[in-house]
């Protein structure tokens, strides 16, 4: 049987109490369908940890995770560390440092969560948005000028790459084209304002695209795919997007599939050289944690498609269909979706809806 050594961040938060619940799925779908073991080792990485030692993971940090076949994240950041401290030090250093160049987040309506659309149905909504993950705006190159000045300037400048940008579009068009849907990619684009970024951007996915003919192709900017999202979800399958664009359209497609509780991703090393890395879309929200009202579901959705990435040879659906179970049934729901149930008596809901 197959073993698997898993790194754990459960981080700052809400992380903790949604990590909890994430590996108590995990262990109880691996027990009941032997299909792999799985051992843990736990990393107390994150804004406490930076209080203690002034950094929020060892400057070998890196070192430490390589070897482990995939890394678990709850969420990082918290009140008290500068937000762009605690993220790139930890969450980003991780997905660029281990080349985690694919975002993969679904975004997938279940029967009983509250979709905002009044119009819309499960069947409706069902789309992904692989999102490049490893530059863009996101590469962490600029400077200031006249610090502290009237004439203070500051400068982020976003790196796109050929190597990354035709990287991220071919995993989408081979998404598309294995597509049981529409066979159809959506690029997200900006190109009427940004004049290098965007307009390369949108050269590399017309270059790209003439390699799969049988792929539906359609540019939206990135404004305008913001209302598609809401008006016609229904339209999407698969939806390529740069890093600072992806990040935003996800969180409107988690409002869609009933808010982040739901939001599910993957940091996915396509090389294999090495881990991926698994997280739920939302952050560490500090307002609601320590009190066990955090939605669990995202982590573990979040889990399933760890088991994806690590047991592809088996379907793992049946988590997301726990999942589902567990929302029709409605008795054991978290406040933000309309119940009193505590994070833990989610995951405990979800492993006896769980079916073998
Ligand atoms: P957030 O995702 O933490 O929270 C946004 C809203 O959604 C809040 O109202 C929160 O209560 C709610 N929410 C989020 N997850 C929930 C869940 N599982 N169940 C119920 N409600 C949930 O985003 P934010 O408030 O912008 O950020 C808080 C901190 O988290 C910041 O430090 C931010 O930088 C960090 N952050 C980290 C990650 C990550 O680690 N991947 C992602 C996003 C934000
Ligand atoms: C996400 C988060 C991160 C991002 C932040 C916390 C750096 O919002 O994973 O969506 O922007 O990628
Ligand atoms: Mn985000």
């Amino acid at each position: 049987m197959k073993h698997f050594k898993l790194a754990v961040i459960a981080g700052d938060g809400i992380g903790t109490e949604v990590m909890d619940e994430g590996i108590k799925v995990l262990k109880y779908y691996l027990e009941k369908t032997g299909y792999a073991t799985v051992s843990f080792d736990y990393f107390p990485w994150g804004c406490e940890y930076y209080h203690k030692t002034g950094e929020m993971m060892p400057e070998n940090g890196l070192e430490i995770l390589k070897d482990y076949d995939s890394i678990l994240l709850g969420a990082v950041g918290y009140p008290g560390v500068p937000d762009h401290i605690s993220l790139r030090d930890l969450l980003l250093k991780i997905r660029q440092g281990f080349d985690q160049a694919v975002n993969l987040r679904p975004i997938k309506l279940l029967n009983g969560a509250p979709c905002p659309l009044k119009f819309k149905t499960p069947e409706m909504i069902d789309f992904v948005v692989i999102r490049e993950n490893v530059e863009g705006e996101y590469a962490g190159n600029g400077y200031f000028e006249n610090r502290g000045t009237d004439a203070e300037v500051a400068y982020q400048t976003g790196v796109f790459t050929r190597k990354n940008t035709d990287r991220i579009m071919r995993y989408a068009f081979d998404l598309a084209q294995k597509s049981e849907k529409g066979k159809k990619l959506t690029s997200v684009t900006k190109s009427n304002a940004l004049n290098y970024s965007m307009v390369f951007w949108d050269e590399r996915f017309k270059a790209i695209a003439a390699d799969y003919p049988g792929v539906k192709t359609e540019n939206n900017h990135v404004d305008a795919i913001s209302m598609y999202f809401i008006q016609r979800p229904e339209s999407f399958d698969v939806v390529v997007a740069s890093n600072l664009f992806g990040d935003i359209i996800t969180d409107l497609g988690a409002a869609l599939q009933g808010g982040l509780g739901f939001a599910a991703s993957a940091n996915l090393n396509i090389e294999g050289t090495y881990p991926s890395m698994f997280e739920p879309v939302h952050g560490s929200a500090p307002e609601i944690a320590g009190k066990q009202v955090a939605n669990p579901m995202a982590m573990i959705w979040t889990v399933k498609l760890l088991l994806d990435h690590l047991l592809p040879a088996y379907k793992h659906d049946s988590i997301v269909d726990a999942i589902e179970k567990t929302l029709v049934d409605a008795k054991t729901l978290t406040p933000d979706l309309g119940g009193t149930a505590k994070t833990a008596a989610v995951g405990d809901a979800i492993c006896q809806a769980l079916t073998f």
